[in-house]
């Protein structure tokens, strides 16, 4: 069933996209440069629907543009923040479930905001190109409500955060780029690729749309024209959970399971996973306040995989979600983080560096290896991992992360294991690397410490062998002792390296 129905997506999505170049070639707007146009309600297409923390998912009461009695009659907050959620592309016409979700997680995480869902489902049910040309009306339709809800409301935009999902970010963009003065922050959640990501700033989110703009990317694989998920950085901060291609726990075999537990009442969720975990991981921000997910600066996800970039030095790291530190870089900063397959999402990232010493000239690629981190307040054990690449007297960088919050570590423990290859002669041969010390940098805590073997100067790292133990080296602990008496951190850079 799974793969039917995912099928049956992608090709919707793509469907007529090859007629879709009239997007790109659209004409101006016939409304030229003049401003007057916004303050014409009547051809509004788009209900603004203010929900309550009772009935989170039904629409009760509509704000309605030059109906100036809405703002009294449906309780509008005037000194409140003010959340306006915007959905995509629908192949059913009918809000999916995540909205009610995302309303009832805002109204948790801030009980006084005004909660607004934008329903432009009519727009949204048409094939794809068509829909996602509309997204300039709907962000023209979004821009009016603002500017009037600013002046005859009485309402600063500067309390106004919108959260577009897939074509949905593109009209939260529009929009932000039309009103009179800046919205205070636009959440894009996996802002749809197709038709956009070679679009101009002005019809698809940018930076310039408001005064913070930050950037989940979670469903990006493929070409950038067939990519479900805009490709490049189109915020101020832009995350890329998991690599941003694809997110774990989507893939089919999960999504069976899930079908054999809850039946097909999700299926808008299976269907969509990676693409909509954007949304999820958002959700999670706003109701695991002590599990907020750390997002790292990178240059690519490959150099991320070798644990090179957990620096949070000059706002090289940053909250996932709600509590994103506002940081306006000139230049748009992807950045990057691995998560759970379930919510709570968060994950502890660990960069182990290690120098395999060996008289033989021996490399081995793709080898498993298994890590244990022992800390204060827990233990996290048999963390699998597959090193690309080991070879005699070479350092080499990679990432670990756990679910667990260990504490501080005080140990570390490594296993090489037997790979798939593995036969008796290699066994008679006993492979193995030696091993004076492991380096460690924690994500979260920032904290940089060193593990040496434990019984003598070398460990002997064995293929197909047991677990070698690394305990706190006391040459870290001493040099820690001096750096405090003499009131200076070493200024050897031990973390430096050439493949930094
Ligand atoms: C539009 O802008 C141009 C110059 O940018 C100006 O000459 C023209 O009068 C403007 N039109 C309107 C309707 O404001
Ligand atoms: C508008 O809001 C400001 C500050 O919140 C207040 O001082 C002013 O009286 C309000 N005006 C109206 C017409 O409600
Ligand atoms: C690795 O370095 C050690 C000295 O540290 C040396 O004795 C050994 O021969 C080197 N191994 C190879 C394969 O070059
Ligand atoms: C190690 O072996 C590789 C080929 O297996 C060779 O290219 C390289 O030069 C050798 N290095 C040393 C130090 O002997």
């Amino acid at each position: 069933m799974g793969r039917p129905s995912t099928l049956l997506f992608v090709v919707l999505f793509y469907a007529l996209e090859t007629r879709a170049d009239f997007i790109a070639t659209t004409e101006e707007t016939p409304l030229g440069n003049s401003t007057e146009w916004l303050a014409d309600y009547t051809s509004i297409e788009s209900k603004f629907s203010l929900r309550s923390p009772e009935v989170p998912d039904d629409d009760l009461c509509y704000l309605v543009p030059g109906q100036i009695n809405t703002i009294e009659e449906c309780n509008f907050k005037r000194t409140s923040k003010t959340f306006v959620v915007i959905h995509g592309w629908t192949v059913t016409g009918l809000y999916e479930s995540w909205i009610a979700k995302l309303v009832t997680a805002l109204f948790e995480r801030e009980p006084s905001a005004n909660v607004i869902v934008v329903d432009w489902l009519y727009r949204a049910q048409q094939h794809y190109p068509t829909s996602a040309a509309y997204t300039k009306l709907v962000g023209q339709d979004l821009a009016k409500f603002m500017n009037w809800i600013e002046v005859e409301g009485n309402y600063t935009l500067n309390n106004l955060h919108l959260l577009g999902y897939s074509l949905g970010a593109h009209v939260a963009g529009i929009a932000g780029s039309l009103t009179n003065n800046k919205v205070s922050r636009i959440t894009g959640l996996d802002p749809a690729g197709p038709n956009f990501e070679y679009a101009e700033e002005k019809v698809r989110l940018s930076p310039d749309d408001a005064n913070f703009v930050d950037v989940l990317h979670t469903y990006t694989r493929g070409s950038p024209d067939r990519s479900i998920g805009i490709q490049k950085p189109v915020g101020h901060v832009d995350i890329y959970p998991n690599g941003g291609s694809f997110q774990p726990g989507c893939d089919l075999h999960k999504a069976m399971l899930m079908i054999a537990a809850n039946g097909f009442a999700e299926m808008d969720q299976i269907v969509k996973c990676s693409h909509e975990r954007s949304i999820h991981l958002f959700i999670d921000s706003l109701l695991n306040e002590e599990k907020q997910s750390m997002a790292y600066r990178c240059n690519a996800k490959e150099t991320f995989e070798k644990g090179l970039c957990l620096s949070c030095r000059k706002n090289r790291c940053n909250t996932l979600g709600y509590e994103i530190n506002k940081v306006r870089s000139k230049r748009s900063s992807r950045m990057y983080l691995k998560t759970r397959e379930v919510m709570p999402y968060k994950v502890f990232h660990y960069q182990l560096k290690v120098h395999f010493f060996s008289q033989e000239n021996i490399t081995f690629t793709d080898q498993p290896v298994q890590v244990s981190l022992y800390g204060t307040h827990d233990e996290a054990q048999n963390i699998a991992l597959v090193l690309p690449k080991l070879s005699a007297n070479k350092t080499f960088s990679f990432l670990v992360t756990t679910d667990i919050n260990i504490g501080d570590l005080l140990m570390v423990k490594l296993m090489w294991e037997k790979d798939s290859y593995f036969s008796w002669t290699d066994w008679w041969k006993g492979y193995k690397f030696n091993i004076r010390k492991i380096r460690v940098k924690a994500g979260e805590t920032q904290a940089k410490m060193t593990f040496s073997a434990k019984d003598g100067e070398m460990a002997a790292l064995v293929r197909g062998g047991e677990f070698v133990d690394f305990v706190k080296s006391k040459e870290d602990q001493a040099s820690k002792r001096h750096a405090r008496r003499h009131g200076h951190r070493r200024s050897k850079n031990p973390w430096k390296s050439n493949s930094d």
